[in-house]
């Protein structure tokens, strides 16, 4: 999956030691832009980096499911590359949605490096991320939301999202998945 932006062209590649550096350079700099929920969020990744990476392919496969969000799902993660070269952020996929995933979680989760955003790049890995969900043979993603991050409403209501629904602090939306480009 590819974007030709107007200086970058963006991909979504799956985790690979071949990306060991870059990977290094994104995770120590989003810690140096003070980004404390990616660094808990991503414990092994700061300490065993190819175990990290390990982890993520098992996840994908559906064998690893960390116990706090147990009921769990496979989730598929993929990192967004600048010019085949720099990390830039990082989008995850999941499918079949359980309940607590329907409640707070849905089929998407992204984040992007703060130095690179408001630049169009999580629009891009949303679309492409209903692309692959469409390929997966949904219909419609689901995606949620707290109220206050403006950044991400904006992001999914961009990309077609409805919000269907209220929940304590946030909000769902269903998405339509997109046909291949
Ligand atoms: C939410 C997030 C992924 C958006 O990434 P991004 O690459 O900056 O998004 P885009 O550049 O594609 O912007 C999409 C739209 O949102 C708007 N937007 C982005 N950040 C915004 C902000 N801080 N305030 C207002 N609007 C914002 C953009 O202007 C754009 O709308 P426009 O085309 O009408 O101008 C990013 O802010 C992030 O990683 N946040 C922390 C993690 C997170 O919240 N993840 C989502 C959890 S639900």
């Amino acid at each position: 999956v590819s974007n030709v932006g107007s200086s970058e062209e963006y991909s979504l590649r799956e985790p690979s030691l071949q990306r060991l550096g870059a990977f290094i350079r994104y995770r120590d700099s989003c810690i140096r832009h003070g980004n404390e929920n990616w660094v808990g969020r991503h414990a092994l990744a700061n300490t065993d980096v190819a175990s990290w990476i390990e982890s993520l392919h098992r996840r994908a496969r559906g064998e690893e499911i960390p116990e706090e969000w147990t009921p769990w799902v496979p989730e598929t993660h993929f990192w967004i590359v600048a010019n085949d070269e720099e990390i830039v952020g990082d989008i995850e996929l999941r499918h079949p949605l359980t309940e607590v995933l329907r409640q707070m979680g849905g089929n998407i989760g992204y984040f992007m490096h703060p130095k690179h955003r408001r630049r169009g790049v999580a629009s891009f890995a949303l679309r492409s991320g209903l692309r692959i969900l469409r390929d997966w043979g949904l219909d419609v993603a689901l995606l949620t939301c707290r109220d206050d991050n403006i950044a991400s409403i904006r992001t999914i209501e961009k990309a077609g999202g409805c919000s269907t629904r209220r929940f304590y602090n946030g909000r769902s939306y269903t998405a339509q998945v997109l046909d291949s480009a």
